[in-house]
Parts: C-alpha cells; structure tokens; sequence
C-alpha cells in the first residue's frame, strides 16, 4: 500500500480505484483540451424540466426520476454525493443525475448506488461499476463507454434537466423530450 495514497485519502481500501480513475483521468485530459469541454461537445439540449429541490435531498439518498418524460422505460438517478463532482451544481457543486440503463447492454443499475465510493454497480448483468464523480467514467466491467450525465441547472431551490451529456442504452439519438 503506497504511503502518498494512504495520506491523501486516509483510506487504503480505495486506492485501487483511485490510480484506475488516475489513469483514465490523465489519458482523457492529454487527449482533449479538457475534461468538463469534452463532456459539453456531447451534450443534447432539452427544454429545461424540473425534476426535484435540493431541499428534498439527503446526501447518499438517491432519487429516481423519469427521463426524458415521453420514454417510459429511461429513468434517471438524482443524488446529492456528499463530494465535489463533475458537472454537480448546488452549493457544494456535489449533486448530479446519471442514466438508470448501463452503456454495455442496458442493465438496470436502479438502486445500485454505493455511497462508500460514489458509485453506481456493479450492474447486475456483468458487473459495470460507474464513477458519479468523474461523469459517469468507467471504473471497471464490460461497458466501454460512459453512463449518461443529465446536464443540471439550479434556480432557487428547484433544480431542472437542461441536457444530456452521452447517448442513453438502446437509442440512436436521445430522444426529444416533448415528442
Ligand atoms: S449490461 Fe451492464 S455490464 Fe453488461
């Protein structure tokens, strides 16, 4: 266990997944001027939808809400984390909401959040775990690509969908959320 990880994070069982997300972190950001602007070229614009209040939220209480409204079967995960997260709004830049449906095959991660490492997974099908700090990153499984980031927005207490960073399982474009 190296000695820099342990006075970092205090935590010996994380490291692991901390020099994955490390590494991944450093060949997305050496390959694209930066991680939040990458994240924003693949974004789809919706008409701004409220979807909850922070002051409803408690912090590792995830809350499930369905999105877009016209596709029943694509819900979402809204979840205060408690640590600062990419594309998080609120006070602590620490709530986000990430698809419900895994990028390998469309298992259902419902349910699957795991406070301790700010995570969703392993999917129930073949073991995705996603990172909801780092967008929705990969940390290890089958699935190659990100788990969908809802792009968030914050007026007063009400907080809105205003987009969707990523391709949501099972579709070719995400769907509009009126149609
Ligand atoms: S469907 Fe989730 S890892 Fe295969």
């Amino acid at each position: 266990m190296s000695s820099i990880t342990q006075k970092k994070n205090d935590k010996p069982c994380e490291s692991r997944r901390n020099f994955l997300l490390a590494g991944a972190t450093t060949f997305v950001m050496a390959s694209m001027p930066g991680i939040s602007s990458a994240a924003n070229l693949l974004v789809k614009e919706y008409p701004r939808h409220k979807i909850g209040q922070i002051s409803q939220l408690q912090t590792n209480k995830p809350m499930d809400f369905q999105f877009p409204p016209s596709n029943p079967i694509s819900t979402f995960v809204l979840v205060k984390l408690g640590e600062r997260a990419g594309a998080g709004v609120g006070k602590d830049k620490d709530i986000v909401a990430f698809s419900n449906l895994c990028t390998h095959m469309g298992g259902p991660l419902n349910g699957s959040y795991k406070s301790e490492h700010k995570a969703m997974g392993p999917c129930p099908l073949h073991l995705t775990t996603f990172d909801l700090t780092r967008h929705g990153m990969v940390i290890a499984g089958h699935a190659t690509e990100s788990l969908p980031q809802a792009r968030l927005e914050v007026d007063g207490d009400d907080i809105y969908v205003t987009g969707i960073m990523g391709l949501i399982y099972g579709t070719q474009s995400n769907p509009m959320a009126w149609t």
